[in-house]
């Protein structure tokens, strides 16, 4: 551990000091035990499956997932999602159509079926939790930031 601790000092220098700063100000995800003692997992939170759409914070935000997917496959052979979300599927399962970006290629050319970097949702679409953020969210909403921009002596950059 020391040697280590040592070896990381002669190499980074001035980077250590940052470093143990951000260490400190880290939340710590696993609890106050130091990271050389094992302990048990939290408990996992529960989603929530209330079914209404959340808004999104910005237009181009993936939206979250306002219902349950436990057990829903998604490999080779199938993609659950898209037995209600795509378009052929949507009357009967009344869940919203991909957009039509999940057709596109990263060309902007639209394909003939769901683009294979879309395949697997879960990569930008999340269920949501009541968990307590780990860190304060400052986000600001653009609709609050427009409106300070208008007035002239904020001008342009
Ligand atoms: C049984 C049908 C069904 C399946 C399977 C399904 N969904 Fe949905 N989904 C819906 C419906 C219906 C809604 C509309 C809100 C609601 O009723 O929950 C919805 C809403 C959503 C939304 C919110 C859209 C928005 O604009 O707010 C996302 C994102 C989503 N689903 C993603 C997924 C993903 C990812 C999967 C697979 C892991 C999945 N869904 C599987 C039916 C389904
Ligand atoms: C690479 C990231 C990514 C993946 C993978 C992805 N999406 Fe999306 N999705 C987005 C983004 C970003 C938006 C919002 C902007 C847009 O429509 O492109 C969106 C929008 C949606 C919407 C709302 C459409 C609307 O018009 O309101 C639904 C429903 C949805 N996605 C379902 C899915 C399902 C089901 C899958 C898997 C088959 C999937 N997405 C895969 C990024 C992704």
């Amino acid at each position: 551990m020391r040697r280590s601790v040592f070896l990381i000092l002669a190499g980074l220098g001035p980077c250590l000091a940052a470093g143990t700063i951000l260490a400190q100000d880290a939340p710590r995800l696993r609890g106050p035990q130091p990271f050389t003692r094992e302990t048990p997992a939290p408990p996992m939170q529960r989603q929530v499956t209330d079914d209404v759409r959340v808004r999104r914070n910005y237009p181009d935000q993936p939206p979250v997932i306002p219902h349950s997917i436990e057990g829903y496959a998604m490999d080779l052979n199938a993609n659950k999602c898209m037995s209600c979300h795509a378009r052929k599927f949507t009357d009967q399962s009344q869940a919203p159509m991909i957009s039509v970006t999940h057709y596109q290629d990263r060309e902007g050319n639209t394909l003939g079926g769901l683009a294979p970097r879309r395949y697997v949702c879960v990569s930008c679409h999340v269920p949501q939790t009541t968990a307590k953020p780990l860190v304060d969210n400052v986000f600001t909403d653009m609709d609050a930031l427009a409106e300070p921009e208008r007035q002239p002596e904020r001008g342009r950059h």
